[in-house]
């Protein structure tokens, strides 16, 4: 059975899934080099059916899924149509589908919200500002004629998920894992497209995170938590609590968290714009401003403060500040972000951001408690299991033994999560669960020739064909080259994980500066490491090993690690198995000159760029940077 995985919304990519494996994954910012892009083209399908060796004749069933009030755009692939009727071949169990008849909603309802909504309303200028960056395209668009439709999760109502309940309350309820949930978080359509009709499926959003994590997990059971940046704490819309247990997946209740929003907020208020910054920044200041009556979820902070939580918080951080005397002049100011009161705000939000997460996941294992349901096991995902200090807090401290976070727990996994939710939840098709983490590497191959013709054509670099590209990558780093390293599919996933990675010596404390001037980044930020999976243990703790991802902050156990070891002596690693592939024997090479394993890694792109995809984007940016070296499948390249 092939299952083609559509998402829209922002990370907007496509998956083929067939019989349950991912064949092929495109994610679109990768070619349309917009971060986060938005929407699908035709160009997208083709490249993820291609790689697959299908075409659309071949695809059996649609999985179809978006952001939240960031609804289907369709316009950009010609010939395509929903109609929102299931397909006459199609048997699917739906709840929201026997609803709707029930209650006579119509199509129209549904399109009611949508992409044009999104854009035309009055958004905060930060959000609507964020919109407008991963969709360039919509400057030029007539929003009234925009084709999309909007958001399904409106149908599903449950009827005690409605009643504000903070944390504890929650805590004192049961899981109650109910058929009709397990069936109420998708609507069959029918999509045809290029003269085709195939079975469709609307996913919602929170559904295809937990499938996306649990599915690929190696638990045959598992407490699972979502929960997106700039999640509000409305509804289901910020994230569930979910319980998987073969191939079965329950939405257990949403958690109504909004501490997305409040990060990712607070990265407005300091300046650094985005969370990934904000946790890089944290561990440079004190979390002054930190107040336990901050931790709970949109219920328990309004109660407590009479007004929103993102609101309430900012302004406690920014009156505390001033109270305290600090110079609030930098506040907000990108280029004075590790002044006092930036930085004291940032590990304060980071702190907020840790102890609610704990108080979720303890909530959540009370809820399956209180039904008798026995787990040591966690997934984590959506945007907010990026957040690697408080990951490896919930590993440390959390109620379970084992915590799985994949490396498309932000948006990009969408579109894996839906074809998965639809394979194994609703048609109830056996898993293969694995001993072993999945392989994040699930781009496109490019072969021998588009690499040489990537080479041949451009101007300004010559290159060559080492005998051991390993030895000669690790010759040049502990030279103290910055290099950069092309190999294999690419990594799915915000995190570059040796596939399109710029490498240096972890040794040189000035290697710090260095990467992040030919990256164009903030000075201030930090690098992380990758590490000989075997000998992780003797440089890092704190945090569980194998760590494939880049998903958890280890303790730095050595001082000959100064240019990927923060200010707070953390790093976030990732260990290095044969499954890596060539990277491995870059590290073992640099091991053997120099007795470290251990490198500095991070992703192979340019100033808000996207990660480098094609061997074509690679000679350009060694053209474009300062970069020293780049390795394309083993051949040398450098400027002449
Ligand atoms: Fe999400």
């Amino acid at each position: 059975m092939n299952i083609l995985g559509l998402h829209f919304g922002h990370d907007a990519a496509v998956c083929v899934l067939h019989n349950g494996e991912i064949a092929s994954y495109v994610l679109r910012e990768r070619y349309n080099r917009v971060k986060h892009a938005l929407g699908l083209s035709d160009f997208d399908i083709d490249a993820a059916l291609e790689a697959a060796s299908l075409t659309i004749q071949d695809i059996d069933r649609i999985a179809i899924t978006s952001t939240q009030d960031v609804e289907l755009m369709t316009d950009r692939i010609e010939g395509f149509e929903i109609q929102f009727a299931p397909h006459p071949e199609d048997n699917l169990t739906s709840v929201v589908l026997n609803a709707m008849q029930r209650s006579n909603v119509t199509v129209e309802d549904i399109q009611r919200y949508g992409v044009r909504n999104a854009f035309s309303k009055n958004k905060p200028e930060f959000y609507a500002g964020v919109l407008r960056a991963v969709f360039p395209e919509g400057a030029a668009l007539d929003w009234q004629s925009a084709r999309s439709v909007g958001w399904i999760d409106n149908y599903i109502e449950v009827e005690r998920w409605t009643k504000p309940r903070g944390l504890e309350e929650l805590a004192a309820e049961r899981a109650y894992l109910e058929e009709q949930l397990r069936f109420g978080f998708h609507l069959p359509v029918t999509v045809e497209w290029r003269g085709r009709k195939v079975p469709g499926c609307f996913v919602a959003h929170h559904m295809a995170h937990a499938a996306s994590v649990f599915y690929r997990s190696t638990f045959d059971r598992a407490a699972i938590m979502t929960h997106d940046g700039f999640a509000t704490g409305n509804g289901y819309h910020g994230g569930l609590f979910a319980f998987g247990d073969g191939t079965r997946l329950w939405p257990v209740s949403p958690h109504n968290l909004v501490l997305g929003a409040m990060y990712d907020n607070t990265a407005g208020l300091v300046g650094v714009g985005d969370a990934g910054k904000l946790m890089g920044l944290a561990p440079y200041g004190e979390p002054r401003f930190f107040e336990r009556a901050f931790i709970g979820n949109t219920h328990d902070i309004e109660a407590r403060f009479q007004t929103d939580p993102v609101s309430a918080w900012l302004a406690h951080c920014r009156e505390r500040a001033q109270q305290a005397g600090y110079d609030m002049a930098p506040l907000g100011d990108r280029a004075h972000a590790t002044e006092p009161v930036n930085r004291d705000i940032a590990a304060s939000t980071q702190l907020l951001f840790e102890e609610t997460y704990l108080a979720a996941i303890r909530t959540l294992a009370r809820m399956l408690t209180n039904d008798n349901i026995q787990t040591g096991n966690l997934c984590l995902s959506g945007g907010t299991a990026l957040n690697c200090p408080s990951n490896s807090r919930i590993w440390r401290e959390g109620p379970f033994d084992n915590v799985f976070i994949e490396p498309t727990c932000d948006d990009g996994g969408l579109a894996i999560g839906a074809a998965l939710h639809i394979y194994h939840n609703l048609l109830e098709q056996p898993r293969r669960i694995e001993t072993t983490s999945p392989s994040p590497y699930l781009g496109i191959t490019y072969g021998e020739s588009a690499v040489e013709a990537a080479l041949e054509t451009a101007s300004g670099i010559v290159w060559s064909q080492p005998d051991d590209p390993a030895a000669a990558a690790a010759a040049d780093l502990v030279g103290d080259k910055i290099i950069a390293w092309f190999e294999g599919r690419s990594e799915a996933g915000p995190r570059a994980l040796g596939h399109r990675s710029i490498l240096a010596d972890v040794r040189n404390a000035d290697n710090w500066r260095r990467v992040n001037h030919v990256k164009g980044r903030e000075l201030w930020r930090p690098f992380a490491p990758i590490v000989l999976a075997e000998k992780a243990a003797d440089w890092f703790d704190g945090c569980p090993m194998p760590s494939p991802y880049m998903l958890f902050t280890a303790t730095v156990r050595s001082t000959d690690l100064p240019a990927i070891t923060h200010v707070d002596g953390s790093s976030r690693i990732q260990t290095v198995d044969a499954s890596c592939g060539g990277i491995r024997h870059v590290l073992e090479a640099f091991d053997r000159e120099t007795g470290v394993p251990v490198l500095m890694n991070t992703s192979f792109n340019g100033p808000g760029e996207p990660i480098v995809e094609t061997p074509a984007h690679a000679v350009a940016f060694l053209q474009d940077s300062d970069i020293d070296v780049v390795y394309i499948e083993g051949r040398r390249a450098v400027r002449s």
